[in-house]
């Protein structure tokens, strides 16, 4: 899936050389259960006082980016990358290096591995280079977020984001707006069901729980529903959540192919990336201006939690390009990896009656 590669490449790539202690030993994993078609990687155990290996010493297939990129192609990567990268592990061991066209990358299977790499990188991280939206930015001169910036900068915002985004005290106002959005989902659920007369839906998960995401995240960022639930959908959202989806689809060949070539040659992969973004910033626009217009309209303090997006530009401490580039990305980073988390959750929930059945009653339980 074209979204997951994305997210999954997150994870993995580092632009510049890195020495990583690398874990020796290889059992494998017993006890585990799993089906015919999951992937598993084997278990391997960290050591730290394992030897460093020197970057060029790193296990993997990064000589011939083109080659692997041919393979990558016949092996139908987009769709199977999760197959392929554990196929690599068994094979290379917990740490292996990669290329594939121009995209390098050393990939981590072992929690602790990432938790020594974390560590080390102290308090400037080197972010991943998504080069499909770095290249639309310079191409529209827009700003980078926290996601696409690096060091004094991306500390600078992030740490202003972090009051707003990720303090304990602000996620109490996300409550009530992303429990509106789970009962209404709920509802929709229910209301599916009846209406089929087999007491049973049938449907494309992955898309309700697309929707599911982009409604919620837009509640909190926005502070606006998108009525992604409804029947009939704003044609304005529907352009929307039709962004996104082209926007993710676009990223993942162009992780791949450098997108300034691809611009080079007027390919359509990029032309049609440039109109995702175009379509995504233009929804932070016009967001932004209703909620002007909606505080020139109020007199007195307003006790409703107005939106992520909103206290930023009250706070007024990052510039607005800062604010609407932040936004964007928090947006385009909270839809996939929730909706694909979820669809996982779920698929191992039905797989396993007797942990739902567990789970229910400590929800139950917490609430009561
Ligand atoms: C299960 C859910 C999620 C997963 C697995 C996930 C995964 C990740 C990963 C792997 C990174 C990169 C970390 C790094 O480079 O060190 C990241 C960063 C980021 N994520 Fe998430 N994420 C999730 C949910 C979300 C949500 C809900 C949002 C927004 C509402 C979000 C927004 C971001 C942003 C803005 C960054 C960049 C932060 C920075 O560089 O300062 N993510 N995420």
């Amino acid at each position: 899936m074209s979204i997951s590669s994305v997210r999954m490449a997150r994870w993995s790539v580092w632009r510049s050389p890195v020495v990583l202690p690398l874990s020796r030993m290889e059992v494998p994993m017993t006890g585990a259960r799993h089906s015919s078609t999951m992937p598993v990687a084997r278990q391997t155990y960290s050591d730290s006082s394992s030897f460093v290996r020197s970057f060029n010493d790193i296990p993997g297939l990064w000589k011939n980016g083109v080659a692997n990129l041919y393979n990558f192609w016949k092996l139908d990567g987009f769709r199977n990358l999760h197959h392929i990268m554990v196929q690599n592990f068994n094979t290379f061991g917990p740490i292996y290096r990669e290329k594939i066209g121009y995209y390098e990358s050393v990939n981590i299977i072992n929690p602790e591995d990432a938790a020594i790499l974390f560590k080390a990188e102290g308090h400037y991280p080197k972010r991943l280079k998504v080069e499909a939206w770095t290249s639309y930015r310079d191409y529209r001169n827009r700003k980078y977020g926290v996601l696409l910036k690096n060091g004094e900068e991306w500390r600078c915002n992030r740490v202003l984001l972090n009051k707003e985004v990720i303090s304990p005290k602000v996620l109490e106002n996300f409550v009530p707006l992303l429990d509106e959005v789970g009962n209404d989902f709920v509802v929709r659920v229910h209301k599916k069901i009846a209406r089929s007369g087999q007491n049973k839906w049938t449907t494309d998960l992955s898309q309700e729980l697309f929707k599911y995401a982009l409604e919620s995240v837009s509640s909190v960022l926005y502070g606006e529903r998108l009525g992604l639930f409804l029947d009939y959908i704003d044609p304005e959202a529907q352009h929307f959540i039709d962004c996104i989806s082209l926007m993710f689809k676009t990223t993942s060949p162009m992780l791949y192919i450098p997108p300034a070539l691809l611009r080079k040659v007027g390919a359509k992969v990029w032309r049609d990336h440039v109109e995702a973004w175009d379509g995504i910033f233009n929804q932070a626009d016009r967001c932004i201006q209703n909620i002007y217009r909606r505080l020139r309209q109020e007199t007195g303090p307003s006790k409703k939690y107005p939106g992520v997006l909103a206290s930023l530009l009250l706070r007024d401490k990052l510039s607005i390009e800062d604010i609407k580039a932040s936004i964007t990305e928090l947006m385009a980073g909270g839809v996939d990896t929730t909706s694909i988390t979820l669809l996982w959750t779920l698929y191992e929930l039905a797989r396993h009656p007797n942990l739902q059945e567990e789970l229910r009653a400590e929800v139950a339980a917490a609430r009561s």
